[in-house]
């Protein structure tokens, strides 16, 4: 065919914005592609070939394409937040931002910040600090009150969703995780004692006192440890919620009451309603070294240093301005992360960004229901549930329930995240106040539940998206809709974003989602044998195809799967034009090399590298091999191609 001229070329561009927007769409895709590599041989290669990260970038954590996206999220945070242009003085959520990250990033720390905050809410005095070891100490109240600044002490109190009820957020009681005194390594073990001793002697302690004190306090900290069992993070061999009253009962020493009355002070709250979670071998354990008269210079001393540790003090004394750029960020990701969120959201989407991100949140729900119609087009074709006409319309039934939860960005007059005390210059009392204050917000969400669940904070360095089984839900959160997949542009968006809901989708009905039913319940068994059969012949396929990868067996299953009801999703809105766009969008996802390490990500642990994930799965899809023309002995056109649904 002759190319177009260039006046019918722009005669084209007019009449068919269609065309106009492929065109763009392949400039774009071309920056990172290597047009010289052949596309049936190696589509990674030939989609990502020219993909790159600065160095800058790879700094900030960047090797591939999406935490390159986050790097770049976080050098416009960097340079907004540490442009000293104005002194604010007023109290938005945003000035209260740069007034931490500047706190951060020039103040000098003092010990004695968190050494009175400590002794002012507990109302108790340190043997430590009275210079006289024999007195008796209480450390019921500082126990509390480190919890109130955040702080984990002899417990960790956590506030998650209700394992059983999913909509209702409770306290969960587990042991400390010991990752500063290290569970068995002598390096670990070594740093910690000298950082131990560092402290004491900012205390005013002398020499060979503080090294003695940091020895008898790491002796204490392996006492606490060896009292957890191995897998302690394993939330599933907990027992049920049960009654504050029923746990006091069986763990009189621990004083839960008092706890729990200091902590929810000035909250409206109800003891015989309060549900908890607990790790009771660890608390019995405790209870049980509590009581055997340990010196109380060691107990107080080492509840004493838990606040200080907690926010890191002291630590990072010569590190590189990168470094520390990096902390005070994660800093108020973890502190503010509603005001963080909108301003990313702000700097990335730029003037008009409510309007633009009001848009990209329908243009998400109208995706997401494009792709459940096509899902359930499947679903009522599908052999597996071939005259099980039950089993079909539990599967329709689980997916027309599912539902999408995209993030709302605070209210830019906001300020709850910062309370009624605005920041000042001193980090320290920075990081007490609005610790304080995301306590006090969590004890909320426990005690009133839905009332301020709506508030969730949505991360804003999260560039992944989740299935909740147990809720049957999926969750996008801020960081990823302030990536370019969420925003408007010229390529496919049904292989960006819509991939990446595909994929999730998918996870509803894999080896684990079809034990659950359309509410999240626990239903083992309700597909009957012949179903699951069925499901399980066509999922061993792709075992036979990553060579026994079982493993990753619902990761590649939500890839392949996944990819393909992106792709008939889009051809079902868009013809069968732009197919390669389709594809090389997909790609380009995966730029770069997976790094479980550096992505900070553990749910890629269980993910096929990037290679493969591009490879293998636009390999399994036979409208691939017919729109790049791959000859059936091409590597990128298997005969052997699986499918499921
Ligand atoms: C503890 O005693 C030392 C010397 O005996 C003294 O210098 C220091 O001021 C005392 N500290 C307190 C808090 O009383
Ligand atoms: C603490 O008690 C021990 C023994 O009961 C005693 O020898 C020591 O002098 C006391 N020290 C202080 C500072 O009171
Ligand atoms: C958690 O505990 C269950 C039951 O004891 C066990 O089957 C599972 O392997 C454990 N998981 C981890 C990650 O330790
Ligand atoms: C699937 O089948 C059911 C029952 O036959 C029907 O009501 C529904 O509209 C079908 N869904 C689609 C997307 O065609
Ligand atoms: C997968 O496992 C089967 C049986 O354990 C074995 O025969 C086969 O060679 C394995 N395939 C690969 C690719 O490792
Ligand atoms: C595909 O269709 C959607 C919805 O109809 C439309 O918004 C989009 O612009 C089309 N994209 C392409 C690349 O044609
Ligand atoms: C990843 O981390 C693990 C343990 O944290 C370590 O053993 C491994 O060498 C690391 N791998 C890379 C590629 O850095």
């Amino acid at each position: 065919m002759e190319l177009p001229s260039i006046t019918w070329f722009l005669v084209l561009l007019v009449l068919h914005p269609e065309l106009a927007k492929s065109e763009e769409c392949q400039q774009q895709l071309e920056i990172d592609m290597d047009l010289e590599e052949m596309a049936c041989k190696n589509f990674h290669q030939y989609a990502c070939g020219n993909w790159y990260a600065s160095s800058v970038q790879r700094k900030l954590g960047a090797h591939d394409m999406r935490s390159k996206w986050l790097a770049n999220m976080k050098m416009q945070l960097i340079r907004h937040l540490g442009s000293d242009s104005s002194p604010v003085v007023d109290s938005s959520s945003s000035a209260q931002l740069t007034t931490f990250y500047q706190s951060c990033m020039s103040s000098d720390q003092s010990l004695r910040s968190y050494t009175d905050a400590l002794i002012r809410s507990s109302g108790t005095n340190f043997p430590l600090l009275q210079n006289n070891s024999n007195s008796s100490f209480d450390w019921i109240p500082v126990n509390a009150a480190l919890r109130t600044y955040g702080a984990p002490s002899f417990w960790r109190l956590l506030v998650l969703d209700n394992w059983q009820l999913a909509d209702q957020k409770i306290f969960y009681i587990l042991s400390p995780t010991f990752d500063l005194l290290g569970h068995g390594d002598e390096f670990t073990e070594f740093f910690y004692e000298r950082n131990l001793k560092m402290l004491l002697m900012e205390l005013g302690l002398r020499v060979r006192r503080a090294a003695q004190l940091a020895a008898n306090l790491v002796e204490f900290e392996k006492s606490l440890r060896n009292l957890t069992p191995e897998n302690m993070e394993n939330l599933s061999v907990l027992r049920e919620p049960q009654k504050l009253r029923d746990l006091e009962l069986e763990l009189p020493e621990l004083q839960l009451r008092r706890y729990f009355d200091t902590i929810l002070q000035g909250l409206d709250w109800d003891p015989s309603t309060l549900l908890l979670v607990a790790d009771i071998g660890y608390l019995r354990g405790l209870q049980g070294l509590l009581a055997k008269q340990t010196d109380p210079l060691i107990l107080s001393t080492w509840l004493l240093l838990q606040l200080p540790l907690r926010f890191e003090y002291k630590m990072h004394e010569d590190e590189k301005l990168s470094t520390q750029q990096v902390r005070c960020l994660d800093q108020l990701r973890k502190l503010m992360p509603g005001a963080l969120g909108r301003l990313e959201i702000e700097l990335m989407l730029g003037e008009n960004y409510q309007d633009v991100y009001d848009t990209s949140i329908q243009q998400t729900a109208l995706l997401f229901r494009d792709l459940k119609q096509q899902f359930e087009l499947s679903l009522n074709r599908t052999e597996v549930f071939n005259e099980d006409l039950v089993t079909r319309n539990l599967a329709v039934e689980k997916l027309r329930a599912m539902r999408l939860l995209t993030p709302r960005l605070q209210d830019p007059t906001g300020h709850a995240a910062t309370g009624a005390t605005p920041l000042g210059s001193n980090l320290d009392e920075n990081l007490i106040q609005l610790s304080l204050n995301q306590a006090r917000l969590e004890f909320r969400q426990a005690v009133f539940g839905a009332e301020a669940v709506t508030s969730m904070p949505s991360d804003p360095f999260s560039v992944n998206a989740y299935y909740r089984l147990k809720l049957n839900r999926i969750e996008l959160p801020l960081g990823l809709m302030a990536t370019p997949l969420a925003r408007e542009h010229h390529c496919p968006k049904e292989a960006g974003l819509g991939f990446i809901l595909a994929h999730e989708m998918m996870h509803a009905l894999d080896y684990d989602g079809i034990n659950y039913d359309a509410t999240g319940q626990l239903a083992n068994g309700q597909w009957p044998a012949r179903a699951i059969i069925r499901f399980g012949v066509r999922a061993n396929c792709y075992i036979d195809l990553y060579g026994n990868a079982t493993v990753a067996i619902n990761e590649n299953v939500a890839d392949s799967e996944g990819l393909r009801l992106a792709l008939d999703t889009f051809r079902r809105r868009n013809g069968t034009q732009n197919l390669r766009d389709f594809f090389v969008t997909y790609a380009q996802n995966w730029c770069g090399t997976s790094n479980a390490n550096l992505s900070g990500i553990p749910q890629m642990v269980t993910h096929s590298g990037h290679v493969d994930r591009v490879n293998k799965v636009v390999a399994n899809l036979p409208e691939f091999g017919e729109a790049f023309h791959c000859t059936t002995t091409s590597l990128m056109n298997p005969i052997n191609k699986c499918r499921i649904w």
